[in-house]
Order: C-alpha cells, then sequence, then structure tokens
C-alpha cells in the first residue's frame, strides 16, 4: 500500500496499452519517480509490443489480476470509456492510487460513483487531462496569475476536426453505449477542461449546447458540438468540437479575453494580443518542450507526488464530476432544446 512514507520510484500499473497507456508509461519513466511494474490488456500483441517497449516484468489480460497483485501501488486507466468507472472503482476497492484517462466517465453519475469510491477507499483519484501540464499552458498560467490580461471574463475553447473521427479497438468510439458521446466527449473534453482549469475552476451553473449527428455513416455519436457554459460568477465559456465539419482546417486551441489583452493558447503556442486606439499588438512567447511528452511526464510526477501527500492533484476527482455535468449538461441542453441548469 503506497503512503507518504513508501520509499523509492512508485510501482504503477498500467491497464489498457493504446496510446494514452503508451504516453502514460513513457510519463512515469521520464519522471524519474516511478517504475511501470505491469500491465494489463486483452489483445496479446500489444501486451508483448508494451511490456518490450517499456520494459515491464508481469503482463496480464484480465485487469483484475493485475489489481490483485501486491506489488502494485497506483494504476493508469487507458481503457475505453465504458471501463473507466468499473476499472478505477476495482481499482480504488483494491487498495490502489489512479490516474484515470478522460473523459472522467460515460455519465455523471458514473463520475460521481468514482469520486465516493475514491473517498471510501481513502485512496488518490485523479484524472488525465495531459494539456493542463503543458508548458505553454504554464506560461499563460503564470501571466493571468500576474493580472497580464485584467480581467478574464470569457474563453472559446475549440477543438474542430475537418475530417477525424477515431477508431479505437472494437469501434468503441462512435458507439454512444460505450463511448457516452462523440466529438464533445472525446476531444472538445480537452479543451473546455483547459479553458474551465485556466478560468480557476469556476462553479457551472447552466449550460446551453447544440450538438449534431449528421454523418451517421461514420459514427452514430455526435460529430460536432457547440455550447455555452455559464459559471456562477458570471463568466462563460463557448465549446465547439467536431469530427466532421465543413470548413477550411483544422482549429484547436483556447481564446481568453480580458480587460487588459487577450491569449490564444495551443498546444506548443502562445500568442498574447492587446487591443487600443494605438493599435494592436501580438506577441508569440517563445516556449520549449514538444508536444505531448512535456506534458505526460509533468502530470505523471504531480501524480506521484500527491499519492506521496508532496503535492497537490492537479486534477482531483471533483474536478471529474464537474467536467462531467458540463458535458451531460451540454448533452441534455441539445435534447430538451432549451438552457439546463446544473
Ligand atoms: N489523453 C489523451 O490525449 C487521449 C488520447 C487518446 C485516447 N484517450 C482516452 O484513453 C482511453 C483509451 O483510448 P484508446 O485510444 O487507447 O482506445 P483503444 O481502443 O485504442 O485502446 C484501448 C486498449 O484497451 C484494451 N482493452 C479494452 N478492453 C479491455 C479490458 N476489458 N481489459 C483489458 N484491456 C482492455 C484494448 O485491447 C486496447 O489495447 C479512452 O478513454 C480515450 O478517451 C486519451
Amino acid at each position: 500500500m503506497a503512503t507518504a512514507t513508501t520509499p523509492g520510484p512508485l510501482r504503477v500499473g498500467v491497464i489498457g496499452a493504446g496510446w494514452p497507456g503508451e504516453r502514460h508509461a513513457e510519463g512515469y519513466l521520464a519522471s524519474g519517480e516511478a517504475r511501470v511494474v505491469a500491465l494489463a490488456d486483452l489483445d496479446p500483441a500489444r501486451r508483448a509490443a508494451f511490456a518490450r517497449q517499456f520494459d515491464v516484468p508481469e503482463t496480464y489480460a484480465d485487469y483484475r489480476e493485475l489489481l490483485a497483485d501486491p506489488a502494485v501501488e497506483a494504476v493508469s486507466v487507458a481503457l475505453p470509456n465504458f471501463l473507466h468507472r468499473e476499472a478505477a472503482v476495482a481499482a480504488l476497492e483494491a487498495g490502489k492510487h489512479v490516474l484515470c484517462e478522460k473523459p472522467p466517465a460515460v455519465t455523471l453519475a458514473e463520475a460521481e460513483a468514482m469520486a465516493a469510491a475514491a473517498e471510501r477507499a481513502g485512496r488518490l483519484l485523479v484524472y488525465a487531462v495531459q494539456r493542463r501540464f503543458n508548458p505553454a499552458t504554464e506560461a499563460l498560467r503564470e501571466r493571468l496569475a500576474a493580472g497580464l490580461l485584467g480581467e478574464v471574463y470569457h474563453a472559446r475553447a475549440v477543438w474542430t476536426r475537418t475530417w477525424g473521427v477515431p477508431r479505437g479497438a472494437g469501434g468503441w468510439f462512435t458507439d454512444p453505449a460505450r463511448s457516452g458521446g462523440g466529438a464533445l466527449i472525446d476531444i472538445g473534453v480537452h479543451v473546455l477542461d483547459l479553458a474551465w482549469f485556466l478560468l480557476g475552476c469556476p462553479a457551472p451553473r447552466t449550460v446551453s449546447g447544440q450538438v449534431f449527428n449528421k454523418f451517421p455513416e461514420l459514427t452514430a455519436c455526435d460529430d460536432s458540438a457547440f455550447a455555452l457554459v455559464r459559471f456562477a460568477d458570471g463568466r462563460g465559456v463557448q465549446v465547439e468540437a467536431s469530427w466532421v465539419l465543413a470548413q477550411e482546417a483544422d482549429q484547436m486551441g483556447v481564446h481568453f479575453y480580458g480587460t487588459a489583452g487577450g491569449a490564444l493558447l495551443g498546444n506548443t503556442s502562445l500568442d498574447l494580443f492587446t487591443v487600443g486606439e494605438a493599435g494592436r499588438t501580438r506577441t508569440s512567447v517563445a516556449l520549449g518542450g514538444g508536444y505531448p511528452a512535456p506534458a505526460f511526464t509533468a502530470q505523471a510526477r504531480n501524480f506521484v507526488r500527491a499519492v506521496r501527500g508532496a503535492e497537490p492533484p492537479r486534477t482531483p476527482a471533483a474536478h471529474g464530476v464537474r467536467l462531467m455535468a458540463m458535458l451531460e449538461g451540454i448533452y441534455r441542453s441539445t435534447r430538451e432544446g432549451r438552457e439546463v441548469a446544473l
């Protein structure tokens, strides 16, 4: 059992050997503060390749066997969305700390059940929304804290692919029963989360959304989504997300609008703007690091240190619950054809 005094690197198990599972393993290794001691995945070829690449001593097809391994102190859950709750709750009940991939779950009720399980078990549940750890995000966070943009009153969170329906193992991404939703819950979640995080995680109050499924031959989920979330403090965020959208080019970035300036945050870029009688200025902040490795490394390090009690987790279970409330609210608002209270 991990405690604040457990010596040596944290012993982690990765559950799910897809792209995010690999990035988690890289992050743990690069952090210098964790070892990947076990992997679980149903697919023998993925299991073998992953174990070779990251030098993992124990592999399992069944993640429950990994959870019974006393050498494992914490796990990354990088399974399809419909398995997040089941795997995270089982891990917490087995005494493991959990870093779970986005979206938090398939429904708000599931995210609440996960947070309650963590509370009951006295273990940490943290969500993986790695863009919170990008060097560009850190750079903007510092500038916001220093008041550089003045009062930031609105944000616009955009990730619109022109043509990019994801294909997970077994086609679960495009099946609403297993994904919980489409473009919004898959990629909109990243930019909504980033906007909300940098605004200081204000309490969401109402949501007005429109999600569309205009390309049913490609997906049974939303292929585009547009929404406005209003916060209790009077600020708000617009969200736009798509897997398919007739526009000039893919867009990804979060715009922040303040009384003293604006900002556009990308994965590896940060541009600052001012406007006034004297004209407009645009400043590109010089950043190092690239994407996604620095983000996954910093995320892994924060998780390990939070398990050790050395620093607060950046994306605690309560944030996952709020995020799911916003996402679910957008779907509900669409169904009901009106703004809904959260
Ligand atoms: N943070 C990010 O940038 C990012 C990027 C991609 C995906 N994700 C998230 O990560 C999760 C996984 O996505 P993915 O793209 O890797 O999906 P995927 O379908 O490609 O891979 C999931 C893996 O889980 C394995 N698996 C499925 N059911 C299992 C079970 N019952 N027991 C053990 N293994 C099982 C599959 O064999 C597969 O290797 C999703 O929640 C997705 O939203 C996050």
